[in-house]
C-alpha cells in the first residue's frame, strides 16, 4: 500500500516502489528512457534511444524522504545554496527534500511523454518558509528533455526567489571535456570570496570549480570528445548558470559520491542564482525551464 496517488498513466509509464514508500516512475517510449522519484519529481535518469546516458546520478546516491538524491536534476528553491541569514535551514531550499504529487501523465503523438509535478505550502513547508506557494514542474521526455519550474507566490506579500534546475550531466572524462557559451561573461567564484571575474575562452576543468555567470541567458554546450558528443543546455526565464565539479577533497567528503565519480561529472545549472533573484508580487508566477539535447561530433 501507498500512500500516493496517482492519476492514470499511459503505458509508456510505470511506478517502482522502493524501500520506505519511495516512488519511482520509469519512463520507456520510442525516444528515450528516464527515471523520475516523486520526491523532489527529481529526474535521475535520461538516455535518448541509441545513445549514452545523458544525465549523471551517483551510484551511492541516497534515496530516502528528507534527503536529496546526489545526481540528476535537483529543483532547488525557494533559495539556491544556502539559506541567506539562517545556517540551519537546508541548502537548496526544501522542494528536493520532499514528495511531490504527480498530476498528469500524458503519452504524445511527437512519441515524447509528458509529466506534470505539483509542491504545494504545507504544514512542513511552512516550519521552514512561513508563505504560501505553488510549484509545477513540467518534464518533457523524449529525444530532448525539457523541464520547466513554473512558480506562483500565493502570500500576500511580495517574496524574492531563487532556484536552480541543478543539472549533473554525464561526461566521459572532466579533465577532456570543455564548455562554451559563457566566454567573456563575469562569474562570481563560490571558492575565492564571491570575487567577480571574467571568463576567458571556453571553461577547462583541472581543479574544483564553483562559479555563477552571471546575466546569462544563453545556451551552453558541454563539448565531449571521449564521448563524440556534444550536449546543448538551452534555457529561459534564467539569468544565470552555475558550473560546478567538486573534484576530489570535496567530493571524497560527500558520503553519496561514489569514488571517483567527479571525473564523470559536470553540473551546468539552469539558475535564478547571483544577482538573479526573482521578485514576485502575490499572484505572479516566474516560469524558468531548460531544454537538453545531444548532438553526434
Ligand atoms: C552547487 C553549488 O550548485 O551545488 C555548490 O554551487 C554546492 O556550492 C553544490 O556544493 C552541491 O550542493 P549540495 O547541497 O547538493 O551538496
Amino acid at each position: 500500500m501507498t500512500r500516493h496517488n496517482w492519476p492514470t498513466l499511459p503505458d509508456s509509464v510505470s511506478i517502482e516502489i522502493l524501500e520506505g514508500d519511495y516512488p519511482v516512475l520509469k519512463i520507456a517510449n520510442s525516444l528515450a528512457t528516464a527515471k523520475v522519484a516523486l520526491h523532489g519529481a527529481h529526474l535521475y535518469q535520461f538516455k535518448p534511444k541509441g545513445q549514452d546516458p545523458v544525465i549523471w546520478t551517483s551510484e551511492t546516491a541516497v534515496y530516502k524522504q528528507g534527503k536529496a538524491i546526489r545526481g540528476g536534476i535537483p529543483i532547488c528553491w525557494p533559495w539556491f545554496g544556502p539559506h541567506q541569514n539562517n545556517s540551519e535551514l537546508p541548502a537548496h531550499g526544501f522542494a528536493r527534500n520532499d514528495f511531490w504529487v504527480l498530476n498528469e501523465a500524458q503519452q504524445l503523438e511527437s512519441g515524447s511523454t509528458l509529466l506534470s509535478f505539483k509542491f504545494n505550502h504545507s504544514e512542513n513547508s511552512k516550519n521552514l518558509w512561513p508563505h504560501d506557494f505553488g510549484l509545477e514542474l513540467t518534464l518533457l521526455i523524449g529525444r530532448e528533455l525539457k523541464v520547466e519550474l513554473t512558480m506562483v507566490n500565493l502570500s500576500n506579500q511580495e517574496q524574492n526567489f531563487t532556484t536552480a534546475l541543478h543539472s549533473y550531466f554525464c561526461v566521459s572524462d572532466i579533465k577532456d571535456i570543455s564548455i562554451a557559451g559563457l566566454e567573456n561573461t563575469t562569474y562570481i567564484d563560490s571558492l575565492q570570496n564571491d570575487e567577480r571575474f571574467k571568463q576567458q575562452g571556453a571553461i577547462r576543468f583541472s581543479e574544483e570549480l564553483d562559479r555563477i555567470y552571471c546575466q546569462t541567458p544563453q545556451t551552453v554546450t558541454i563539448h565531449d570528445p571521449g564521448l563524440s558528443r556534444a550536449i546543448t543546455i538551452e534555457k529561459s526565464g534564467s539569468l544565470s548558470t552555475v558550473v560546478w565539479n567538486p573534484w576530489i577533497d570535496k567530493s571524497s567528503n560527500m558520503n553519496d559520491f561514489e569514488i571517483d565519480g567527479y571525473q564523470r561529472m559536470v553540473c551546468v545549472e539552469t539558475c535564478n542564482a547571483g544577482d538573479d533573484i526573482i521578485t514576485l508580487a502575490p499572484n505572479q508566477p516566474h516560469r524558468i525551464s531548460t531544454t537538453i539535447s545531444v548532438q553526434k561530433l
